[in-house]
C-alpha cells in the first residue's frame, strides 16, 4: 500500500528548490464547500473509500496569512493566531499537517511560520472551517514554494495545493476551485484521483453555476462525534460496502443531470445522499446521531413546501445539525421569504447564512 502511495505522489516532491527566501509573507483566500454526493470512510494516507463532489461556495471562506522567518533547528516552528487572537487549539492540527506533508514540502522544518487566520462565517456556528482553513493554509505553503521555483505551473499549484490540503481534512481537496469539483477514483470520470479534487469535467447547466445555498444554523455547538471519528467507523460497518457503491453510482446519475439541468432528480440524488450519509452515522458501532429535533423539522417543512409551492428546494446536511438549503438563483426571493416565515424560528438565534456557488480560492495581496 505504502509503496503504491509513493509511486502515485512521486510528482509533488519538489526536485530541486532555488536558495530559500529568508523572510516574507504570503496570503490566500479559500473557500468552503458542500457535497453533494458525500465523502465518509476512507483508507490509509486519506484515501478516499468512494468518489465525492461538491458546490465551491463563495461567502463562507478562510483568509490566511503565513509568514516565514528562516531559522537554524532543525523541528516544526509556528504560532497561530485566529481570529487575531493567539490559539492554541489549532496547534495539534496544524503539526499534525505538517509531519504528514513534509515529504511533499521539505523546506517546512527551516522556518518559524506565524499563521494569521480568519472565517467570514461566525466563529462556532457549527459549519466546518476544517476545509476553508486547510485549503487557505495548503495555498499559501505553495505560494512559498514558488517563490523558491517559480517555475511550477499554475495546473500544478493548483493540483499540488489540493493534493496537500487532502492531507490536511479530506474535503478540503475540493476547495481549490469551484464551481464544481469531483475527488476520488472514479472510473467513469477520466482524470478523477484519489490524490486530488479536479474540476468536474463534464457539461454543467448554467442553473447550477449560479446555486443558491442558504445554511440554516440548528446547532452552533462543538459536535460530539468529529469527522475523523466518524469516517473510521466506516471501517467493519455492516453497510460499507453497499455504501461507497451508492456513492459512486450517485455520482454517475448526477453526471446527466449537471448537464440537462433536471432538478426533480438533482433534488432525488442530493436529499438521498445527505440522508445516506446519516444512516451511516446512526448504524455505525457505537452509533451516532447529529441530526437535532429542529433539523427533522426544517427537512419536514421542506418537503412541504416544494409540494405545495412547487418550487425545486431541497436540502443537504453536512456531519452536523445545520441544514444547508440548495435551490437556484431565480427562486431566491420565494425562498428566502419561505425561510424567514416557517424556518427562522428553527434556528439557534434566528441565524443563517446566505451563500452560493463560487469560483475557487483567490491570492491575497500582501503589499
Ligand atoms: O474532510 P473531513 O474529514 O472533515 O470529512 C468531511 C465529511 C463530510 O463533510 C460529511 C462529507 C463531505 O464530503 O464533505
Amino acid at each position: 500500500m505504502r509503496k503504491i502511495f509513493e509511486m502515485k505522489v512521486k510528482e509533488f516532491v519538489p526536485q530541486q528548490l532555488k536558495p530559500l527566501p529568508e523572510n516574507g509573507k504570503v496570503a490566500w483566500q479559500a473557500p468552503s464547500n458542500i457535497a453533494l454526493v458525500k465523502y465518509w470512510g476512507k483508507r490509509e494516507n486519506q484515501i478516499p473509500a468512494n468518489a465525492s463532489v461538491s458546490f465551491t461556495l463563495s461567502n463562507c471562506h478562510t483568509q490566511t496569512r503565513l509568514e516565514f522567518k528562516r531559522k537554524i533547528d532543525k523541528s516544526f516552528s509556528f504560532e497561530v493566531y485566529f481570529e487575531g487572537e493567539k490559539n492554541k487549539a489549532f496547534k495539534p492540527k496544524i503539526q499534525q499537517f505538517f509531519e504528514r506533508i513534509e515529504e511533499f514540502v521539505p523546506f517546512l522544518k527551516d522556518y518559524h511560520f506565524k499563521i494569521y487566520t480568519e472565517n467570514s462565517f461566525p466563529h462556532s456556528s457549527g459549519i466546518a472551517s476544517s476545509a476553508s482553513g486547510m485549503s487557505a493554509l495548503a495555498l499559501c505553503i505553495l505560494e512559498l514554494e514558488k517563490e523558491m521555483n517559480p517555475k511550477i505551473s499554475s495546473e500544478y499549484f493548483i493540483k499540488k495545493a489540493s493534493f496537500l490540503a487532502r492531507l490536511g481534512s479530506g474535503s478540503a481537496s475540493r476547495s481549490v476551485e469551484g464551481p464544481i469539483i469531483e475527488w476520488g477514483l472514479h472510473e467513469n470520470i477520466a482524470g478523477s484521483s484519489d490524490f486530488f479534487g479536479v474540476k468536474y469535467p463534464f457539461g454543467i447547466n448554467e442553473v447550477f453555476k449560479s446555486f443558491q445555498d442558504t445554511i440554516l444554523l440548528v446547532d452552533k455547538g462543538q459536535k460530539q462525534v468529529s469527522s475523523s471519528v466518524g469516517h473510521n467507523l466506516m471501517h467493519g460497518h455492516p453497510f460499507a460496502k453497499a455504501r461507497f457503491q451508492q456513492a459512486n453510482s450517485n455520482l454517475d446519475r448526477l453526471k446527466p443531470v449537471f448537464e440537462n439541468g433536471k432538478l426533480e432528480t438533482f433534488i432525488e440524488i442530493v436529499e438521498n445522499e445527505a440522508l445516506s450519509l446519516h444512516a451511516m452515522m446512526m448504524s455505525s458501532t457505537p452509533y451516532f446521531i447529529l441530526m437535532k429535533p429542529n433539523t427533522l423539522e426544517i427537512i419536514n417543512k421542506i418537503w412541504q413546501y416544494r409540494k405545495e409551492a412547487k418550487v425545486p428546494v431541497c436540502f443537504t446536511l453536512d456531519a452536523g445539525a445545520n441544514v444547508h438549503i440548495l435551490y437556484p438563483k431565480e427562486y431566491s426571493e420565494q425562498v428566502l421569504e419561505f425561510i424567514k416565515d416557517e424556518l427562522v424560528g428553527y434556528c439557534e438565534k434566528g441565524q443563517y447564512i446566505c451563500d452560493e456557488v463560487g469560483t475557487g480560492a483567490e491570492r491575497i495581496s500582501t503589499e
